[in-house]
């Protein structure tokens, strides 16, 4: 087995999810970034060497069973266990998103992708992951998943444009995120989502105000908690997210 730290990032050959890569390839772990296209994931793991990370390609869709399958045994051939999971592929569904006039698929491959995708992926690693030491999971979410701030509640600034595919997948996906921790209190295996703020990226035509490299930080800070750490909690850089 590796005596590196050994991490997967998911959609990691772009965006906020290549960022966390390369943070966590700073410190000297090994990185497996995980991708569904062969051009983009090669791209990405070459970039990522070439400035010294240990980066490896996982080939990974994460609306596909057996890729997913394919990826734990990619990661088990070469490590032998996985120390940290980070969830970060995801889509919009494109906007906008009124609730009155939206396409049911849109809901459902939203869904697929930032929950079902994220549950998916996490039930295939889980195996690898209770093999480490100190094993983490960090599932990238938003704060316009949370209700509270959805809501415009308890004094928060209501957060992002009405969108009944994306933030609704967000609020399911740190429900999903808190009934893990609770499946999983009692084990080493700390779970917890990051917001990353708004980031220029592709997701939301550029238009983010912070870097991939800002917002990938929660996300770095979330993969390296000490054994003590919170779980089943929502971050920001700033602290704690209301639900
Ligand atoms: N940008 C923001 O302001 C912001 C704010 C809050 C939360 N987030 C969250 O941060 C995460 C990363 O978003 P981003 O802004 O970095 O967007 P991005 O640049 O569009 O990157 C999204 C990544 O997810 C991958 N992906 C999408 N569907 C996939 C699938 N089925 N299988 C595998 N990979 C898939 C994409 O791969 P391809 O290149 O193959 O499409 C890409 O690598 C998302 O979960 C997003 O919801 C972003």
């Amino acid at each position: 087995m590796s005596q590196r730290t050994i991490a997967l990032v998911t959609g990691a050959n772009k965006g906020i999810g290549y960022e966390i890569a390369a943070g966590l390839g700073a410190l000297g772990w090994s990185v497996g970034v995980g991708a569904r296209d062969d051009q983009r994931r090669t791209d990405a793991v070459e970039k990522l060497r070439a400035t010294g990370v240990d980066a490896f390609g996982v080939p990974l869709d994460v609306t596909d069973d057996a890729s997913a399958t394919a990826a734990a045994r990619l990661i088990e051939e070469r490590a032998g266990r996985l120390d940290v999971l980070v969830n970060n592929a995801g889509i919009t569904g494109g906007m906008p998103q009124e609730p009155s006039r939206v396409d049911p698929a849109t809901i459902r491959a939203v869904v697929e992708t930032n929950v079902i995708g994220v549950i998916r992926v996490t039930n295939a690693m889980l195996p690898l992951l209770r093999r480490s030491a100190s094993p983490r999971i960090v599932n990238t979410s938003s704060s316009v998943g949370s209700l509270t701030r959805q809501s415009g509640v308890a004094g928060e600034q209501t957060t992002g444009p009405v969108a009944v595919a994306y933030a609704p997948s967000k609020t399911f996906l740190n429900a999903v995120t808190v009934q893990y921790a609770r499946e999983l209190s009692g084990t080493n295996i700390l779970i917890n989502v990051g917001c990353p703020g708004f980031v220029a990226t592709d997701l939301n035509g550029f238009r983010g105000v912070r870097t991939p490299g800002q917002g990938a930080a929660i996300a770095v800070k979330l993969a390296t908690l000490p054994d003590d750490g919170p779980t089943g909690k929502f971050f920001e850089d700033a602290g704690e997210v209301p639900w």
